[in-house]
């Protein structure tokens, strides 16, 4: 029987609550990260801080100098009700959020979580029950206490596993009742593309990163990812867990035999790596090969390995934007795409950003990790980064983020007629926050415009886009029919 779909909305805590110090709220990675717009030919470099790049950005926020975007997000600290209230209006089924570690744990290793933390965090699990939404919660999404990377070592250092059991234990005896899905990790993958997102590791000053460090640090992710879920399911039982990579629908450069190999060996470890360990719950085999050929080493314990086999998760999901191409040789002329470059496909138009526009990608990533896992899938993550304006009257005409989303929920639903188990979707950045990638306002995806701008400025008055009509009327006629 095909399932009904939730359609919902999503947010991410550094992205849009702001307030990064209010109620003893401790500084986090996302927070120290200046404003540096990333454009269509960039790398990933915009993402990676170093230690002295840290040292600045504290000297910077306590002298309150400098422009730094996550410390603001959209104030939807500031306008938890009314925002709340228009995701009621919009009549989606469920609402991602992620909680912020370093609000509950300013520095992350505290035995007590903060009262006033609890407090925020009440607020917000009541005005979404009591809007009638369902809860999809990512407990961290790339945010992770400063003191916990300065003082551990981040991810690098095994101490973080059990630091992380007790926040996510925390949010599970006190919430857990109101929790319908939620994600131990936000695109666990990220570790890999964007160790200071994904694993808080700092750039070294003077060359790459140790790889080793990497990737320790993503099996100690993997690691805690099942002790949460051990503990979900002691505590409540009824929350169902996901895990959740950053999907790109890769394509070979040309059709020969090295191109596609390439592609599928990329395609294993920057995609499938995790989710073969969190939803299959195996250490899967090209990653030996992996590691032997780059020099890795990364301490696997028996008891790690036994963890991953006993507690999978429930379902699968991930965030999509645009696919990517990848060839053996370097002769591609390339383009940006999420945490990644990708060469350019011929066939596809692209965002302002570079980032290509690929409806069937989405249909064939369904079709992908379905037939990988089995596990029904939950799309997390989709969207279109745009420049919107604002017209004298106050309108926004968004005839472009409507399009996106009309041609990719078509080929959602062929996915379900397909037979791919789909859950739902949810569109990324429902309200408008800042860009996790380019650290700008300007690259919006709402269907809720703020009024505020790159350097901060502006009344974060919050109006509604064309768009927001549009999906309004979408869901509403979609459930009336289904
Ligand atoms: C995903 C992240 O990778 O892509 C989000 O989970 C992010 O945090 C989204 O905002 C879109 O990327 P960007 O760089 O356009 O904000």
């Amino acid at each position: 029987m095909t399932r009904t779909l939730m359609w919902g909305g999503a947010t991410a805590s550094s992205q849009y609550e702001g307030a990064a110090t209010v109620g003893g709220k401790g500084l986090d990675t996302q927070d120290v990260r200046p404003w540096k717009p990333r454009t269509s030919n960039a790398t990933c470099e915009t993402r990676l801080l170093t230690a002295s790049a840290v040292a600045k950005a504290k000297a910077d926020l306590a002298a309150r100098e400098g422009n730094y975007p996550f410390t603001r997000g959209t104030q939807g600290h500031d306008h938890l009700e009314e925002d709340i209230a228009l995701l009621q209006e919009l009549g989606i089924d469920i609402y991602r959020f992620s909680l912020s570690w370093a609000r509950l744990f300013p520095q992350g290793d505290e035995a007590e979580p903060s009262p006033e933390g609890l407090a925020y965090y009440d607020r917000v699990f009541e005005a979404v029950r009591a809007a009638g939404m369902k809860t999809f919660v990512t407990l961290t999404h790339y945010a992770i206490p400063l003191h916990l990377v300065e003082a551990y070592g981040s991810w690098t250092n095994r101490a973080l596993i059990d630091l992380y059991e007790r926040f996510a234990r925390t949010v599970f005896e006190r919430w857990g009742s109101m929790i319908d899905y939620y994600l131990p990790f936000n695109e666990i993958n990220a570790g890999y593309f964007s160790p200071w997102n994904g694993v808080g590791l700092l750039r070294p000053e003077d060359g790459p990163y140790d790889q080793s460090a990497v990737f320790q640090s993503l099996h100690h992710q993997f690691v805690a990812s099942a002790k949460v879920i051990r503990a979900q399911r002691e505590i409540c039982p009824d929350a169902r867990s996901g895990c959740m990579v950053a999907a790109f629908c890769y394509y070979p450069h040309t059709c020969s035999p090295e191109d596609n190999w390439i592609k599928l060996h990329d395609e294993q470890v920057n995609m499938w790596y995790p989710v073969d360990v969190l939803a299959c719950g195996i250490q899967p085999y090209y990653m030996d090969a992996f590691y032997r050929d780059h020099g890795i080493t990364v301490d696997i314990t028996d008891e790690d390995l036994e963890l991953f086999a006993r507690y999978s998760c429930d379902f699968v999901s991930f965030s999509y934007y645009s696919s990517s191409v990848l060839g053996a040789a370097d002769n591609g002329e390339q383009t940006a795409g999420n945490l990644v470059c990708s060469i350019k496909n011929p066939y596809l138009e692209a965002s302002e950003w570079g980032w290509q526009i690929d409806p069937v990608g989405l249909r064939t990533q369904l079709n992908a990790f379905y037939d990988r896992t089995h596990k029904p899938v939950f799309v997390s993550e989709c969207g279109f980064g745009a420049r919107d304006r604002l017209e004298d009257d106050g309108s926004i005409h968004d005839p472009y983020r409507v399009e996106y989303l009309e041609r990719h929920f078509e080929q959602l639903l062929l996915a379900q007629q397909d037979g791919v188990d789909v859950l739902g979707f949810i569109l990324w950045g429902v309200i408008d926050i800042v860009s996790a990638g380019s650290c700008e306002m300007a690259k919006r995806y709402g269907v809720v415009y703020v009024d505020a701008d790159d350097r901060g400025e502006g009344t974060y008055e919050r109006r509604k886009k064309d768009s927001f009509d549009w999906y309004r009327s979408y869901i509403e006629s979609y459930h009336a029919t289904h």
